[in-house]
């Protein structure tokens, strides 16, 4: 599994991808609304490393309660695996827990992603090759 991106959880995302943008970031992929999961997301990339902005919309989005807890911050690494359902399976051996089903993401070209947590490590997201 390679490193894709890491996630970032944003209250307001034009001003943080401002911010990134001061820091030296490139805008990757413009702010789009993903309607099912009720989040906003855009991509931004510095010294070959891509970040991803999530904000949510709505208190339905996915990520409502996240942001409550934890306020702006990084909050899962991609990994990006060309077998998902072998290293899903290993994954879930080794103290992994799903905790978002399989789904199409709109903001990577609908490849198939899911989510898992670790009791030490917190939230890891995997992306489909
Ligand atoms: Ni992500």
């Amino acid at each position: 599994m390679k490193v894709h991106h890491i996630g970032y959880l944003v209250k307001k995302i034009e001003k943080a991808e401002k911010a990134f943008q001061e820091l030296g970031y490139t805008v990757k992929q413009a702010v789009l609304l993903d309607e099912f999961r009720q989040v906003q997301i855009c991509f931004m990339e510095k010294d070959g490393y891509i970040v991803e902005l999530v904000s949510p919309v709505s208190k339905e989005s996915v990520v409502s309660g996240l942001m409550k807890k934890l306020g702006n911050t990084a909050y899962h690494i991609c990994y990006e695996t060309d077998h998902m359902e072998e290293d899903l399976e290993k994954l879930l051996h080794k103290n992994y827990v799903l905790c978002s089903e399989r789904h199409e993401a709109a903001a990577l070209g609908n490849r198939q992603v899911c989510f898992l947590v670790h009791p030490y490590l917190g939230m890891i997201e995997l992306l489909e090759t």
